[in-house]
């Protein structure tokens, strides 16, 4: 067995994806995933997040795939390890050899702390992925519910929710774009992005506010679309151009099997307008508009997150899943 470093432009690339995919699928069946070129992409690294990857290969066949994540930005003490093992191969320590590599690196890079997201179905809330990282002294920190909607989509419900919230909102404006956020609304933008970052509940876990600009929204968008992405948002504004909510979602545009709902934040000061309910229907109904195949948007929340939940179910979303944020020190 062997281990190499490996990166996200070359050929071997895709059999790390091949790896990834087959691990998630056989805990995950029906899970999200990305596509090869979102992850080439996600993967190459840039300014605010460096990747490290690797391959464990066994008589030439792919095994294993490493990854470790180094945010350069914010979050200094934190490396991200994920760990992708092929069914047939598991329980022979490929899991923990990969993972030894990547704290040798987490190390060289000076991180005292790692977290890694795991994955599993509504059914079950243990998965190797779980056992594998308690084994190895992580704890759950945070557990996050995976909603979903797939079709037939209930726009008639998501047009009678939004008729009932409105008159709340008078004097908000909804705004909503594709692709790129215009000139007069980016430090806004940015502005809500870095507070989303320890707005929404953290749970357990031990992360610092990220650091976001006009720059990195910048970045992030164009990253987006060379990962074939289309991302819509939905903004509210007031008169005098305060941002107080946003939300984005974005699909691959090669494929119409997974959407995902990123971002969404109303400013504290702002809560109790309907301005969550609002923004998500206003970017939904562009989205089904602009991709009515598409056959499944994810969105997660944190368990404790009651408003955003009821939010989400009076949208459509129903549960399948979870992902939980387990953590150690290094
Ligand atoms: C989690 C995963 C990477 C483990 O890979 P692996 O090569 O089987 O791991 P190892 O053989 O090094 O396992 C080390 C220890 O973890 C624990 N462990 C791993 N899988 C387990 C399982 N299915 N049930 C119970 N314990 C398990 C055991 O203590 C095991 O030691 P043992 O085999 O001597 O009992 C693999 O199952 C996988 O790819 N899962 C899907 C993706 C995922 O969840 N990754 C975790 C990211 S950190």
């Amino acid at each position: 067995m062997q281990i190499r470093p490996i990166t996200a432009t070359e050929d071997a690339f895709s059999a790390w994806y091949d790896v990834y995919l087959t691990a998630h699928v056989a805990d995950y069946p029906n899970g999200p995933r990305f596509t090869e070129q979102e992850l080439r992409v996600a993967y190459r690294g840039h300014e605010h997040h460096d990747v490290r990857l690797w391959l464990a290969e066994d008589g030439g066949q792919a095994v294993g795939a490493g990854l470790l994540g180094l945010p350069l930005r914010d979050n200094l003490k934190l490396a991200e390890p994920e760990i992708w093992v092929r069914p047939e191969a598991r329980r022979r320590g490929v899991g923990t050899l990969l993972l030894q590599t990547a704290y040798e690196a987490a190390r060289e890079h000076g991180r005292s702390s790692l977290l890694t997201y795991l994955e599993g179905p509504a059914s079950t809330d243990m998965t190797a992925g779980t056992f594998f990282a308690e084994h190895h002294g992580f704890t759950r920190r945070i557990t996050e519910i995976a909603r979903v909607q797939r079709p037939p989509f209930d726009l008639d419900a998501i047009a009678k929710a939004v008729d009932e919230a409105e008159p709340m909102a008078a004097g908000y404006e909804i705004l909503t774009w594709t692709v790129r956020a215009p000139d007069e609304h980016i430090d806004e933008v940015a502005r809500l992005e870095a507070r989303l970052s320890t707005d929404a509940p953290l749970g357990e876990l031990d992360y610092e506010a990220e650091v976001w600009d006009a720059a990195r929204i910048r970045k992030s968008e164009e990253r987006a679309a060379e990962m074939g992405r289309q991302t819509w948002s939905a903004v509210a504004v007031l008169p005098d151009g305060t941002m107080t909510g946003l939300t984005t979602l974005s699909i691959s545009r090669e494929s119409d099997d997974n959407g995902f709902q990123d971002t969404t934040i109303v400013d504290p000061a702002h809560r109790g307008h309907r301005l969550g309910l609002l923004l998500k229907a206003a970017n939904l109904r562009q989205v089904l508009r602009d991709r009515p195949g598409i056959q499944a948007i994810w969105t997660w929340n944190a368990d404790s997150n009651a408003h955003m939940i009821s939010v989400n179910e009076t949208l459509g979303y129903r549960i399948e899943g979870w992902s939980a944020g387990f953590q150690r020190e290094l």
